[in-house]
């Protein structure tokens, strides 16, 4: 099962960040990827607020590759492999111990990782449209994600409804 959209601006962001919050199951791996500032941490901090974590709290990991968030209504886990480049190894980095089935895991630069994760992850590829707008592709197992995907579709869809509304 497949979602794509054009995200026009920020808010178009932090409206997706929003929908899949609401969707989330204990246990959801999802694994950013995509261009330099195309929006994987933008994401990030707009689920995690989705959850009742703080925005501020949610900044890059630059110092720190995995950052725990236990005051939200779910345990949220962010990494960014960004700094260790490719051929990450999960093992290494004490990623296996998060990934039980209670947290909410969202790992930016998963394509640096060197296993394949597990493949009930939903993925998410962002991409760098132009200087106002990133274009987003979401990919999960069918029998996994489809449901919740088409309630993220419909959140989405009203979103876009009420903008068109607007203009
Ligand atoms: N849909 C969007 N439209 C326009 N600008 C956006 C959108 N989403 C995010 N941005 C902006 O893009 C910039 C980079 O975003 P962000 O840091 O989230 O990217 P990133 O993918 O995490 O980058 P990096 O690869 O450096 O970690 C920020 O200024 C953010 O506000
Ligand atoms: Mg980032």
């Amino acid at each position: 099962m497949r979602l794509q959209y054009t995200l026009k601006g920020i808010e178009a962001t932090n409206v997706l960040g929003n929908c899949l919050s609401m969707v989330l199951e204990p246990g959801d791996l999802f694994l950013l990827s995509g261009d330099l500032g195309a929006g994987k941490t933008s994401l990030a901090k707009a689920i995690a607020s989705g959850l009742g974590i703080e925005e501020r709290e949610v900044t890059s990991p630059s110092f720190t590759i995995i950052h725990e968030h236990m005051n939200g209504r779910l345990p949220l886990i962010h990494v960014d492999l960004y700094r260790l480049g490719p051929h990450a190894d999960i093992t290494e980095i004490g990623l296996e111990d998060y990934l039980d089935g209670e947290n909410i895991v969202i790992i930016e630069w998963a394509e640096y990782l060197k296993d394949t994760l597990v493949e009930t992850a939903l993925k998410i590829d962002l991409s760098f449209v132009d200087e106002q707008s990133r274009e987003v592709c979401m990919t999960g197992k069918t029998g996994i994600w489809r449901e919740r995907l088409l309630v993220v579709d419909d959140c989405m869809k009203a979103y876009n409804e009420r903008l068109n509304r607007k203009e």
